[in-house]
Order: structure tokens, then C-alpha cells, then sequence
């Protein structure tokens, strides 16, 4: 469905003028016919208004799965709404918003974009797309999330469409100060308004409203490796062994298509993994786990158990004709499981029997968008309204019957997701599952990690990767990252090591490569190379209690893990406009090299004092430094006031409770905080955790405990940064 520019088409004249001239955009016609209602609550410390749209004609607003809480909502005649807020039906499938965009308001969040942080000046379609060209052209990626912060300073608001439906936002791209969102339906839909609010009040809002991510298992925080193949079982034996020889920390293998038997899910390769359960039981006690890739396409193929099952219960989308809708996916011709139909949630849910038997970890879900081969863009570049429902290709059954496609495209991969987290938590109840996906939409993060897809090995690809990860982290998603090193194209070693500096800070830590590529596992290099990649590694497995410490602050507060710097300092106009430095948790400022042989960057460092990471050397907040960093810097500061737990270096998190944990701290007074569990039960839920309050302050240390459930037997030290002493400290 590659949009191709038809010349035959273009009428000339109209191209070379009137189409480059800029009108003032005139609205259509008011055609809404139908119900609607107005709402509002108090959501946190914030003000929510909720306008509720039922066109006539339809029969329910359909169940949008990104909604959890049910506040207390009080019907109101009209709400009085910021940026003169106001919405139409324009044609029977298409509803505009219309709101002013004063300048210098700044535009974030909206899921995955390839942008900047300020997502204003663009215009951005929200439908999930796999598009592995990324760049400024491309419209839509993976996760679209139709939530919009506008504001600046500590006034902000929000937008929240709550809609599977395709939307456009137009962030004033003309300069006049205007902007506007298309929604593309025929159905009902929400729409949330927050505001006003600081930043952090507001995504503490979004995420009560949508759900937050609940403990990671403390494996899955760690390194992980992938490959776009690991061929056979003896090349994932080879890989395992190297890194243990190597001594480099690794807690992850991953397994790409080709475990599967011709793309089957649910199937393994006999031929190239002989000894599949064998191999993972080995790598289990050598302390790896395995996560295997799971694609939502079912090769249709009469004799395939998945396929046969399917079909005989009706699992799959079907054709405006009734038929099976067939896709071309890895496998060839592809079925699609129906993920509305409850009932094909709970078979494919059941169906991760069939790894977590064989002693699988985690399972990635991928081309979940979902993703038909030859298909970059979705709508077509002139779609103006939702097509007539019969028109469509591909249908669901949803809650109130028949749902053509493009209505609840952006909710597959979402509900993909939710069904294999059904399966893991039914199959290990007692675990916290990890699974990580490509496609989601709005509370995605109750189910799982994400990756932000099919990235190339390029600076641009680097650097980039830090404001989608903050938009991202803004939408409500704390556990995401991207192919480190680059999936595409060849990584050379400076970028791979530039690549793990950024890295080590994304909050899911995994290299991944395409089969095109060469190696790019951190020993597939020259050993000066590998020593510089393993030290990096091993600063990850350093940092793993703040980390730890930093979900935990995620699933109280909504706060992400890594945070523009006007997260934390809002009326800095200088660190509000930044988006190549991040906060990572309120103590350490992130601000790497992202660029091809370059050794100095500026780093602008907001109010306070900052401390080096590695060498401790101290600068003064409110300017910015020239700072030189050589490959392999951590291109990390500390924030004076700051008590980091890190722990010594360890291989894999299996030797986590044997390593001493070092409160290390900044300055004569400070604070921080600690947090310990099992790393892997739900026992924290009911109490299980140990929580201390780490405070220096006149040249003593106490780590006051907050809460204390889990018997604890690690071993613990403090140590002033800057000094070599370490003192015992029983907790
Ligand atoms: C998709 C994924 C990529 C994966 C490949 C093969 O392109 O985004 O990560 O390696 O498919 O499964």
C-alpha cells in the first residue's frame, strides 16, 4: 500500500500555485447529530474534564482498553476549557478540534514520534505503522498515543483523545498560532482534558487515569543481547559462553524468527535447536534467560495446529466477505488473530503454554502493528474521513458487534500484549512477566517494555533516540529503549561505544541487530574496543539499585525514568529547550556525545552543583561547561544533595544479593533512597520490600527504614564521592 506519486494525477497548475499558498483554514459545517456530555473530576492534584461523544446512529462509545480509573465524575452543562478548546463533527467521518497555540507553548508527549522534544511545528497521524524508514518524512510509527501536553514553565495541560480511531494533529505548522486535531470515525469517543498542572502532576494524572507499570523482574533490567538471526543452537550456546568467558554482563539471550519452524509460531526449528528445551535449561543454570520473539501472524497452512485451531473457532479477522483476511508477513500468507474477540485473547493466552513449558522467560511481541509486508504508510496521504465501514478490508468483532479495521487499528498490538501478559501471569502466577513489544497504545505500560523499532545504525538514529524516549516516557511508558548500536546498517565500534554510553541510561538495556549487519554483541570488536563496551556494561549492573529504585518511584508517582530537564527544573528557560541532555531520575544528568569524532561537547548544567560520575570533578549549575569525553566516557553527572546506591560489578543479576550495595554520596548533605525486594515475585504488592531513606548530613550517615518486609541479607556500605573510605553500614 506504498503511496506512490501518480504524475498523471498532479494537476500542474494547481501544484505550482494555489496549492503552495498558504489560507486560512476554513472550517466546515457543524453535522453533529447525536449525544454528547460533559464531565469532570478531580484526577491526583489535577482537574480533568471529559467530554463523552455518541454520533447519532451509533450504538456505544467503544471500550478503548486505555482507561483504568474510574473517578468520580460529575456530570457539568459546558466545561470552560483552556486554549479556547472546541470540537466538531465535519463530515460523518471525521471530527476536528480546533484550540490556540500561543507562542512558546511547548508541544509533548503524543507516544512515538521521530522528533525533537517539542513535537509543535509538525503535523503527526496517530495510527500504528511499521515503518522501518525513519526520518523527518515519515507521519507515523508503532505507538501512537493521542495524549498532548501544551504548556511551559509550571502550567501545563493536557489533551487525551481516547479513541483507537486514527487522529491528526497539526501543531501549528502554519506559524498562525492555531492548532487543530482530526479524529477519523464513524464511532464514539472520550476526550480528556487535564490542566492546569506542573509537568509531573500531569503525567501523575495520565498514568492514574491509564495505569503504570508495575515492578519489572529485576532480570529483565539488565543487559540483554538479540540478533536478527542467532541461528541455531549452537551459535546461542556460543554467545552464552562468550560472554561468561569474557567476562562481560549479559542476563539475556533473545531469540529472533528463526527458532521457529518456517515462521510458526508456536513452534520451534527441530533442525537448527535440536535440543531446544535442553539448551534453555543449560542456559538457565549458566544464569541466562531466554526470551523468544512471538509475531501475531498465523501462517495459514491447513496442517499447523495454530492455524486449524483458529480457524475452526473463528479466532481470525475476517473480510468484509466473511473470509479469513490473509496478510504476507514473515511466514508467507498470514491469518490474524482477532484480539478484540475476548475469546481469541484467552486462546492466545493459553497458547504460551507452549514456551513457558519450555522454560522461556519473556516473550517480544512484534509486527503487531500490525505489520503487512509492502505497507509503510497506512492511510493514504489525502485521507480526509473514515471510509464507510463496508468499504474496509479487514474486520473485528468487538463488544457491540461488527468493527471495521482502521476503527481500532491502534488497539492490536496493545491487546496482542495484554493477552501474551494474560498468559505469563496464568502460567507463573508468582512471577512478574517480561514481555516487550513493538506496537502499543495508551496504558501499554501495564503489560509491557518497548523498543522503538527498526532504528539504523546512525548518529542521527543515536541522538534522536533521546527525545522519543522522553515523549514516550511523557506518554506514560517508563520501560522503553532502542536497538543499541542500531538495527539496520553496519555498526562501527565508536558508534557502538557511544551507543552503550547513551545506553547503560535507557531504562530496557538491549543491542539488537538485523541479519544484514555484522556483529555488533560488545565482544565482536577489537579487545581495546570490548574493554571500553564491557566497562560500560558493567556501569549499567552498577547502577542497577538506583534503577530499581527509580521503577519503584514510577509506579507511586507516574514519574518516567528518563525526564527532560524541565521535569525537574521547569523555569530554566535555557534547560526547558534541551533535549540532548535527560535526567535520569532526579540525580543524574545524562548528557553523552552523539556525534562521529567529536571528544568535547557543551553541557549546560541547571541550578546546584554537579559531580562527574567517573572522575568527580565538580561544576556549577546555571551555565553550561565545554566538557571533554573521550570514547568510553559515562557521560554522566551527579546532582549535589544526591545519595546513589550502586552495587559492585556483577555478571548477571543472579549474583545481586552476594555484591556489596555503596551508598555513594554527593556533598555534605544529602539524601536519597533504597529500595530492595526479591526481584522477581509479586510479594511487594502485599508488603515484601524493604524501603530506607538514605540521609548525610554534619558527616553522618543513616539509612532510616520507611517500610521493612523483605529479609534482606545484602551487604551494605557508604562512602563520601571523592574519598576511597567505605564504611559497613547494617541496614
Ligand atoms: C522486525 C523487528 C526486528 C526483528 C525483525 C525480524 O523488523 O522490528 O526487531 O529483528 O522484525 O523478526
Amino acid at each position: 500500500m506504498d503511496q506512490q506519486l501518480d504524475e498523471s494525477k498532479v494537476d500542474l497548475k494547481e501544484a505550482s500555485t494555489k496549492r503552495r499558498m498558504w489560507k486560512p483554514h476554513e472550517r466546515l459545517q457543524n453535522i453533529f447529530k447525536g449525544n454528547s456530555t460533559w464531565e469532570q473530576a478531580r484526577i491526583g492534584d489535577v482537574d480533568v474534564v471529559r467530554l463523552s461523544v455518541l454520533p447519532q446512529g451509533a450504538k456505544l462509545i467503544p471500550d478503548s482498553f486505555g482507561v483504568i480509573a474510574e473517578p468520580d465524575w460529575k456530570e457539568i452543562k459546558k466545561a470552560s476549557l483552556p486554549f479556547g478548546f472546541e470540537w466538531q463533527q465535519s463530515l460523518s467521518g471525521k471530527f476536528d478540534f480546533y484550540f490556540e497555540l500561543k507562542k512558546g507553548l511547548r508541544c509533548l508527549a503524543l507516544g512515538e514520534r521521530f522528533s525533537g522534544l517539542n513535537v509543535r511545528g509538525e503535523k503527526h497521524t496517530l495510527i500504528s505503522t511499521d515503518n522501518p524508514h525513519h526520518d523527518e518524512s515519515m507521519d507515523s510509527m508503532y505507538k501512537p498515543i493521542p495524549f498532548l501536553v501544551v504548556g511551559s514553565q509550571n502550567k501545563f495541560f493536557g489533551i487525551f483523545i481516547d479513541s483507537a480511531a486514527p487522529s491528526r494533529f497539526d501543531l501549528d505548522t502554519e506559524l498562525t498560532e492555531e492548532g487543530r486535531i482530526e479524529l477519523f470515525t464513524r464511532r464514539g469517543f472520550r476526550v480528556y482534558v487535564f490542566g492546569e498542572a506542573t509537568l509531573p502532576q500531569l503525567v501523575a494524572t495520565f498514568t492514574t487515569l491509564t495505569g503504570r507499570a508495575k515492578l519489572p523482574p529485576l532480570w529483565a533490567i539488565g543487559h540483554q543481547q538479540c540478533r536478527w538471526s542467532y541461528p541455531d543452537e549452537e551459535t546461542v550456546r556460543e554467545l552464552a559462553s562468550e560472554f561468561r568467558k569474557r567476562k562481560i554482563p549479559c542476563d539475556t539471550l533473545v531469540l529472533d524468527i528463526d527458532y521457529m519452524d518456517e515462521y510458526r509460531v508456536f513452534t520451534t526449528n527441530k533442525k537448527a535447536f535440536p535440543h531446544f528445551e535442553k539448551m534453555i535449561a543449560d542456559l538457565k543454570k549458566d544464569n541466562f534467560k531466554v526470551v523468544t520473539i512471538v509475531d501475531p501472524g498465523v501462517k495459514v497452512d491447513e496442517t499447523y495446529k495454530h492455524f486449524a485451531d483458529g480457524k475452526k473457532q473463528n479466532y481470525f479477522c475476517k473480510t468484509g466477505e466473511g473470509e479469513i483476511f490473509h496478510g504476507k508477513v514473515w511466514p508467507g500468507d498470514s491469518a490474524f488473530p482477532d484480539f478484540l474477540n475476548s475469546e481469541t485473547r484467552k486462546w492466545w493466552a493459553d497458547s504460551h503454554r507452549f514456551y513457558t513449558d519450555a522454560g522461556i522467560a519473556g516473550i517480544w511481541n512484534d509486527m503487531n502493528e500490525p505489520a503487512f509486508f509492502g505497507t509503510t504508510k497506512v492511510l493514504p496521504p489525502n485521507f480526509s474521513e473514515m471510509p464507510e465501514e463496508h468499504t474496509e478490508f479487514c474486520f473485528h468483532e468487538a463488544q457491540d458487534g461488527v468493527i471495521p479495521h482502521l476503527e481500532v487499528r491502534n488497539l492490536y498490538g496493545f491487546l496482542m500484549t495484554r493477552s501474551t501478559h494474560e498468559g505469563l501471569l496464568d502460567a507463573r502466577p508468582k512471577e512478574r512477566p517480561f514481555i516487550l513489544t513493538r506496537s502499543g497504545s495508551t496504558g501499554i505500560q501495564r503489560y509491557a517494555a518497548v523498543w522503538l523499532g527498526d532504528n539504523k545504525s546512525w548518529y542521527e538514529h543515536l541522538g534522536k533516540s533521546i527525545p522519543m524516549l522522553l515523549n514516550v516516557g511523557l506518554s506514560g511508558i517508563p520501560f522503553a529503549g532502542v536497538d543499541i548500536g542500531g538495527f539496520w546498517d553496519d555498526a562501527l565500534p565508536e558508534l557502538v561505544i557511544r551507543w552503550y554510553e547513551v545506553g547503560i541510561f535507557y531504562p530496557f538495556f538491549r543491542n539488537h541487530c538485523s541479519l544484514s549487519g555484522r556483529g555488533q554483541e560488545a565482544y565482536a570488536y577489537a579487545p581495546n574496543v570490548e574493554a571500553i563496551a564491557r566497562k560500560l556494561i558493567e556501569t549499567r549492573y552498577r547502577l542497577l539499585p538506583y534503577i530499581r529504585g527509580l521503577f519503584w518511584e514510577h509506579m507511586r508517582s507516574g514519574a518516567p525514568l528518563m525526564r527532560p530537564l524541565m521535569w525537574h527544573f521547569p523555569t530554566d528557560a535555557v534547560a526547558c529547550d534541551i533535549d540532548d541532555q535527560f535526567m535520569f531520575g532526579s540525580d543524574i544528568l545524562v548528557a553523552p556525545i552523539v556525534e562521529r569524532a567529536h571528544e568535547y561537547r557543551t553541557v549546560y548544567f541547571p541550578e546546584g552543583n554537579w559531580y562527574h560520575f567517573e572522575t568527580n570533578e565538580k561544576y556549577e549549575g546555571g551555565r553550561p561547561y565545554v566538557v571533554n569525553m573521550p570514547l568510553g566516557t559515562i557521560p554522566a553527572f551527579v546532582r549535589e544533595g544526591a545519595v546513589l546506591p550502586l552495587a559492585d560489578v556483577m555478571q548477571h543479576t543472579g549474583e545481586y544479593t552476594t555484591k556489596k550495595i555503596t551508598f555513594k554520596i554527593y556533598g555534605d548533605k544529602a539524601s536519597g533512597v533504597f529500595f530492595e525486594d526479591d526481584g522477581i515475585s509479586w510479594d511487594y504488592e502485599k508488603g515484601g520490600y524493604n524501603e530506607y531513606e538514605l540521609v548525610y548530613t554534619d558527616g553522618k550517615f543513616t539509612a532510616n527504614k520507611v517500610h521493612g518486609g523483605f529479609p534482606s541479607t545484602q551487604q551494605c556500605a557508604y562512602q563520601v564521592a571523592g574519598t576511597t573510605k567505605s564504611t559497613p553500614v547494617t541496614l
